[in-house]
């Protein structure tokens, strides 16, 4: 099928169906432009909590589409490729926090949104990587200790940018971790005049040599509103194209082409097709992890409000 008749089925379905097509920001370009939302994870959770759709297919990857399933229980979440997962969240599992919890009794469980449901199920809250460094500030400012899982990285930024003690699960991604400081230094000899801005999944090494350490949207946000004309973006590629199209007078420059995320490309327009006539894959969770699990999110989407 060619690529315009394959866009003109998947629109004709998603009417059909009353169904929304959901899109993180390192999806592939062709994906993102045919997604009626296209976001971070926070801004993604917000919308799958939120739409008035009947059908969500989640063009992300897999604790991105159990998150969807878990704040809207009555839609069909879809994800067109059940092997798109996160190697960082499978990094822990429920009992390693089980484990933790007898050893941190006192602790309040802080986890990053990229955990499964029975790892949100265990936790108190959630954060992702837009609200972490706020909400680590406020449990501290109310004299609670912390224990963050699973990113080491995030744990370290969100400690350093509170001013207060973590600890951390020594998970990480194998993605932002591939990004090295040398990557960000030759882009800055490169391109002097240019704007860093780094995920917090990042390591220390590169955070320190980012003018902003922030999430995908607000990368977006920044890049939009800041009056530099050149940015260096040290995160997955996918995002590049997002920035192009929303400010095609400026610049962006990967601080590394190679470090993208293998799980992200694996959802492709035909496969976003399938989904949608064949109704696959749907995410189905248990109804206690649902229920726990809905807790630790509902507290992060209030914290917000
Ligand atoms: P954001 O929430 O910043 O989009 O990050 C999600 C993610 O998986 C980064 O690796
Ligand atoms: Fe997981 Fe990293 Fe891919 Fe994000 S970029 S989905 S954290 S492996």
């Amino acid at each position: 099928m060619s690529p315009v008749s394959l866009t003109n089925e998947i629109a004709r379905l998603r009417r059909e169906k009353n169904a929304v097509i959901l899109a993180h920001n390192y999806q592939p370009p062709e994906v993102q432009d045919i997604a009626d939302f296209v976001g971070d994870s926070l801004g993604l959770s917000i919308e799958a909590a939120t739409t008035g759709a009947d059908m969500i297919v989640f063009c992300g990857v897999h604790f991105m589409a159990e998150t969807a399933k878990i704040l809207s229980p009555g839609k069909t979440v879809l994800l067109p490729d059940l092997n798109a997962g996160c190697p960082m969240a499978d990094m822990i599992t429920a009992e390693d926090v089980q484990d933790l919890r007898r050893r941190h009794p006192e602790h309040t469980f802080l986890c990053y949104v990229n955990t499964s449901a029975a790892v949100k199920a265990q936790c108190d809250l959630c954060c992702t990587s837009a609200n972490a460094v706020s909400m680590v500030r406020d449990i501290a400012a109310q004299g609670r200790q912390i224990v963050f899982v699973p990113d080491k990285h995030l744990a370290g930024f969100a400690a350093d940018s509170a001013g207060c003690e973590i600890v951390a699960w020594q998970g990480f991604c194998p993605t932002h971790a591939g990004i090295a400081p040398d990557d960000i230094l030759r882009q800055k000899r490169l391109h002097p005049n240019a704007v860093v801005l780094a995920h917090p999944e990042c390591s220390a090494e590169v955070r320190e040599l980012a003018d902003e350490v922030v999430s995908t949207e607000i990368m977006c946000l920044y890049a939009h509103d800041m009056k530099a004309k050149e940015f260096i973006i040290a995160t997955e590629p996918g995002i590049i194209h997002r920035l192009h199209k929303e400010n095609p007078a400026k610049r962006f420059y990967p601080a590394s082409e190679e470090t993208l995320c293998p799980n992200m490309k694996r959802i492709t327009l035909e496969k976003i097709l399938l989904a949608l006539q064949e109704e696959r894959h749907p995410i189905t969770l248990d109804r206690e992890t649902m229920f726990q699990a809905k807790k630790c999110i509902r507290r992060m989407l209030e914290y917000r409000a």
